[in-house]
């Protein structure tokens, strides 16, 4: 969920130094040609379009990638989908079209290389974000021998529109992910990678996304190995659980009382594809941050001539197995609240409280139970320490829990349950120079790794400096992509990887832990085992109506 602000910034301050142009290559949609980094270490195909969209699909699945004549100078990250700035502004960049992607080889890959392929999908909350360089930049993972493409997708409404009628059933950003993965199916050989061999990886909402892929018959076939990285399907903040309500909240902040699906399509399909980013749905009396976060994946109704991308809920196909078995790699990082609690301001925390802010995937018969849940939870956090900002240490625990590290270690309990594929946990927890996340939340100074962390060991960015800390960045970048050749982050012990990592297994289950020095640690602590407890409890069921 790294702010769009920063993002912009990073593209604004690139160099625009002359480049030089790669052979063109041909693929489905007509004649591309790259550049080569100026550094020499990759070769850069940005831009390209894999998928249209026309007044016509609007909230729906896009449409076949274009055609073009000539060539197509894939040399500028020119696109992005249409988003606010920041979560809290109102100023607007990206573009209608922009279901774009970006593919990075290492120099010189022949078409008959077959070079194991990683996808990414950018997090942001479903709202914000894309596959920009500035912030994913390839070269830590083109070098270790491995195709990189970054994607975009359609945010916020225009994406995650779900009425569950046909003219906007629900998931078209996430159709457009399933677009970019068929485009990579066709085209990748010509890149001189090997279609048999992709591995999906995301963060945060990215992983969500990718949690989701492995529970859709759409995305079967179309990658191998999934990574996610802080989030899941069974995030609170993952999957919509009443995704028509949220339509009519929207509507509301536009002064329109209306509940019908057909009326609320009306409503949005009149509205401009500005006018639809502009509502925001105030938080929930007493919430967090997290409660903001309304817009993302759900469950589709059936209906003739759409194809759905899923039709049951996460946590019910999970618990029946129905999902792609492969290997999985899994993780969070020891601090993602920091990052979340940022957010929070003396107004917001002296308005919060615990029964209210309580994830929106819980369901309790009584507010009596929600209070006496909801007060076994501040105590577990808080002790008896009240909340304000000096507070914020403890509090942001909450922002993390229950809405990044309990739902992955719950999906890998049930991948457990179901396949007999290895699932590789982590947790990163590393503290260095590159946790800029951290630093941008103003927690630097305390321990561990924010939501997002690990981002900039991962990838290149255009104005963080690349001199430190190449020890971590060559650590992570090969564990990913010794995942992306192998299953395995580590194949062999090397001087680098000293310590094997082992696949999580249910009579002892453990989280590898990244940092200076490797080892393992309990996949469940205490907190961990409450929330199971209330899940188990009150986790909401999903019903089609709302
Ligand atoms: C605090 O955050 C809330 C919720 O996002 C916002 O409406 C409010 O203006 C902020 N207040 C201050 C003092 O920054
Ligand atoms: C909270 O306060 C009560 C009463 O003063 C005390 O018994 C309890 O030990 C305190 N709990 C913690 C975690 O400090
Ligand atoms: C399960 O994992 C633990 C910790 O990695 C390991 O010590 C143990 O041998 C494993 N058990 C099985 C049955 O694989």
């Amino acid at each position: 969920m790294i702010s769009a602000k920063w993002l912009v910034l990073w593209s604004l301050w690139a160099a625009r130094l002359a480049r030089q142009p790669t052979a063109p290559l041909r693929v489905s949609g007509g004649r591309v040609r790259g550049s080569v980094a100026h550094d020499g270490s990759h070769a850069a195909y940005l831009g390209i379009p894999y998928a249209t969209l026309t007044h016509g699909n609007r909230f729906q699945a896009p449409g076949p990638e274009p055609k073009w004549e000539g060539i197509f100078d894939g040399v500028e990250e020119n696109a992005r989908c249409l988003q606010r700035l920041d979560i809290r502004g109102n100023i607007f960049i990206g573009q209608q079209d922009c279901l774009t992607l970006n593919v990075y080889t290492p120099l010189n890959a022949s078409p008959d290389a077959h070079l194991p392929v990683m996808v990414f999908i950018h997090g942001g909350a479903f709202v914000e974000g894309s596959g920009s360089p500035g912030l994913y930049g390839p070269k830590y993972i083109t070098s270790k021998g491995v195709i990189l493409i970054t994607i975009n997708y359609r945010l916020n409404a225009q994406g995650f529109l779900c009425l569950r009628v046909k003219e906007a059933p629900g998931n078209a950003g996430i159709k457009d992910q399933v677009a970019a993965l068929r485009w990579i199916q066709k085209n990748i050989r010509v890149f001189g990678g090997d279609p048999g061999r992709v591995t999906l990886f995301g963060e945060s909402a990215g992983a969500s996304s990718v949690s989701h892929h492995l529970l859709s018959h759409m995305s079967k076939g179309l990658f191998h190995r999934a990574i996610m990285q802080s989030g899941s399907a069974l995030a609170p903040w993952g999957h919509q659980v009443g995704p028509v309500k949220v339509a009519a909240s929207l509507a509301k902040v536009k002064g329109h009382t209306i509940e019908d699906p057909h009326e609320l399509y009306k409503l949005f399909t009149s509205m401009s594809e500005l006018e639809i980013l502009t509502p925001r749905i105030p938080r929930e009396l007493g919430g967090t941050i997290m409660s903001e976060m309304l817009v993302s994946p759900c469950v589709e109704k059936v209906i003739d001539g759409v194809e759905p991308f899923l039709t049951e809920d996460p946590y019910t196909l999970l618990a029946k197995g129905e999902f792609t078995k492969m290997p999985i790699m899994i993780g969070t990082n020891d601090e993602e609240g920091y990052f979340l609690a940022s957010y929070e301001n003396t107004t917001t925390l002296s308005k919060m409280n615990f029964e209210r802010a309580m994830p929106v995937n819980l369901e309790f018969p009584t507010e009596r139970e929600r209070s006496k849940e909801a007060c076994r939870i501040k105590e577990m956090y808080m002790g008896n320490d009240t909340i304000s900002k000096e507070s914020l240490v403890k509090l942001s625990k909450f922002h993390g829990e229950p809405f990044f590290v309990y739902p992955a270690v719950a999906e890998t309990e049930l991948v457990l349950k179901n396949s007999d594929q290895p699932v590789y946990n982590y947790v990163f927890k590393y503290d260095g120079r590159k946790n800029i996340a951290k630093w941008y939340a103003g927690f630097s100074g305390l321990p561990g790794a924010a939501h997002g962390d690990e981002l900039f060991y991962l990838f290149e960015q255009h104005n963080v400096p690349n001199m430190f800390e190449w020890r971590m960045m060559d650590t992570i970048t090969t564990l990913w992509t010794n995942f992306a050749k192998y299953g395995d982050p580590t194949p062999e012990t090397t001087e680098l990887l000293p310590v094997k990592w082992y696949p999580t297994n249910r009579t002892s289950p453990q989280a590898f832990v990244i940092d200076r020095d490797f080892s393992t640690t309990p996949l469940w602590s205490d907190s961990l085992k409450y929330w199971h407890e209330i899940y188990t409890k009150y986790r909401k069921k999903h019903r089609n109506d709302g």
